[in-house]
């Protein structure tokens, strides 16, 4: 198929999808049609069939809460506003629920599943994987978003962003701040214990957030410490890079006795999640046009190709579909909607930025993704207005049009979407109304459709202060211990290696 076919396609499709998506998830699993509280969204359509996913699962409804923010702050699509001020009164409850993994001061703020009514979880089997470490850099994120929002001036609320939301922001923050070194459960089933690149990363992005707003709204005493936090983590999240098969590893568990090989969609997720153009294309962001994020995607590919008996004996010119990870068994082990949407997503992103930057790199760590199009790509610059440049982002664009429309043929007749795509068959597979499938279906048609996020409060390269900076935000200040200091500085070799630019002083 040309690409305008497959645009076309898309287009048609997504024109099905997007409002199926929308109501299912506004009016079939959220609040009070759903037999839940206000702001809380089960994991699935609730389905007797389905009791263990009839739940609030944090990291699933926060998957939702994303782009529904998204929609208000971006968008301006204002009739979400009711429904976003209970998705911020429900996550403030979820930080005092007394659950299994404690109170708000013993452990409960990682507790990851709730009852639909916000109560606690007693059935060990439903609550394998809770406690979580990402449940509150999650939560706190989409408070973070919400809070700078209402700082802008059109909405003037920073008396209620620093008297109401700052302090169940800030109880995140300490949280975080003081844990983030520990061993948590990560995100899949059946879920590991060790350090997770998914968890570091939505921890980085809260410090530095959390740091931003702190210091907008004038409560800044513990902000330097965040900052000082925020670039050991970001360290940290350089480790899960596997120099040597250049892709990014999920987990600090790479045992495939334990069941992980490390090969797994979590990173990509990350990629789109924290998607942020002002950014560039940056490495140590895993941006989505980044040459780690191309050759994680292509790398990580390749092996989901020949783990899904459905791609084994797929051509070059299919695209690969994403799971959890290279080993997964829950409910068979099939492709997911979700990391098969991000997927694409991340081709989308990576177009918005190379557009406003006005090139491609490509790198050599990026050649592998861009020679499965096209044996002649070079290492080298490719400029907007070049014929090189528009051979290679018709290749992107088309690639991610082959993957929705292969997620397509997976999706039910009445659009509502289910879990998995059938690892044998390609036809749907498993619970309906999965709301981690409906959250990433709104993320890659926000994509497709170009949708901007503003700058999460990594520091900008070459900028002293953020363009989108918030009101009253200063320059990022660090107060940093002596062994953070010496690593840092190795990152920031290699970085300046890497992207050929270096971070302005103190933006750590
Ligand atoms: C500020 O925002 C909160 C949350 O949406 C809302 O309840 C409150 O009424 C707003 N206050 C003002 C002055 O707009
Ligand atoms: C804690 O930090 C150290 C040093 O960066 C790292 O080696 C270790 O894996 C980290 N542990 C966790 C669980 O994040
Ligand atoms: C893939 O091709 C091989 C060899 O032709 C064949 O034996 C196998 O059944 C095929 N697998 C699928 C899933 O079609």
């Amino acid at each position: 198929m040309t690409l305008a076919e497959t645009d076309a396609a898309v287009k048609a499709y997504f024109s099905k999808l997007e409002p199926a998506t929308k109501k299912t998830l506004l009016h079939d699993t959220t609040g009070p049609e759903a037999g839940a509280d206000v702001g809380i969204i089960a994991a699935v359509i609730p389905d007797p069939n389905h009791p263990e996913f009839s739940v609030y699962w944090l990291r699933d409804a926060c998957l939702v809460y994303h782009p529904w923010l998204n929609e208000l702050t971006v968008l301006g699509d204002s009739s979400l506003r009711p429904q976003l001020d209970d998705v911020v009164h429900a996550l403030t409850r979820t930080q005092q629920v007394v659950s299994l993994a404690g109170n708000v001061f013993t452990g409960g703020i990682d507790e990851a599943v709730f009852g639909v009514k916000l109560q606690k979880i007693l059935d060990v089997k439903t609550r394998i994987g809770s406690p979580a470490a990402d449940g509150p850099p999650f939560r706190v994120d989409n408070l973070i978003k919400f809070a700078e929002w209402l700082l802008k001036p059109e909405q003037k609320n920073g008396t209620w962003v620093a008297d109401v939301l700052w302090p169940v922001i800030n109880l995140d923050l300490q949280w975080i701040s003081s844990h983030w070194n520990q061993s948590s459960w990560d995100l899949w089933w059946p879920p590991v214990w060790g350090g997770s690149y998914w968890t570091a990363s939505l921890q980085y992005r809260a410090l530095r957030g959390g740091a931003r707003l702190g210091r907008a709204i004038g409560r800044d005493n513990n902000v330097a410490e965040y900052d000082a936090h925020a670039a050991m983590v970001l360290d940290y999240m350089q480790t899960f890079w596997n120099e040597k098969e250049e892709f990014m590893t999920e987990t600090t568990v790479t045992d495939v006795k334990k069941g992980r090989s490390g090969y797994g969609s979590a990173p990509l997720t990350v990629s789109v999640y924290n998607f942020d153009p002002s950014l560039g294309c940056d490495d140590a962001t895993f941006q989505p046009c980044s040459p780690r994020a191309l050759s994680s995607l292509k790398v990580v590919g390749d092996r989901f190709k020949a783990f899904f008996p459905i791609s084994q004996n797929f051509t070059d010119k299919q695209p690969p579909y994403y799971g959890f990870f290279t080993e997964d068994e829950f409910i068979g082990g099939h492709p997911q909607f979700f990391a098969s949407f991000n997927s694409a997503e991340q081709l989308y992103d990576a177009l918005i930025t190379w557009d406003k930057i006005g090139h491609i790199e490509v790198t050599p760590v990026s050649l592998k993704f861009w020679k499965q199009f096209d044996s002649r790509v070079s290492v080298m610059r490719y400029r907007k207005g070049s014929d090189g440049y528009k051979v290679l982002t018709e290749y992107a664009r088309n690639w991610a049009n082959k993957i929705v429309l292969q997620l397509e043929k997976g999706t039910p007749s009445d659009y509502v979407l289910v879990e998995c795509v059938d690892k044998n068959t390609g036809g749907p597979y498993g619970p309906r109304g999965m709301i981690r499938s409906l959250a990433a279906a709104l993320g890659v048609i926000d994509a497709y459709h170009g949708l901007v996020p503003p700058n999460w409060g990594h520091p900008i390269p070459g900028s002293k202060v953020s363009p989108n900076e918030i009101p009253a935000a200063r320059p990022p200040r660090v107060a940093q211990s002596d062994s953070c200091h010496s690593s840092q500085d190795v990152y920031r070799q290699q970085s300046q290696k890497l992207h050929g630019y270096r971070y302005s002083q103190g933006g750590f």
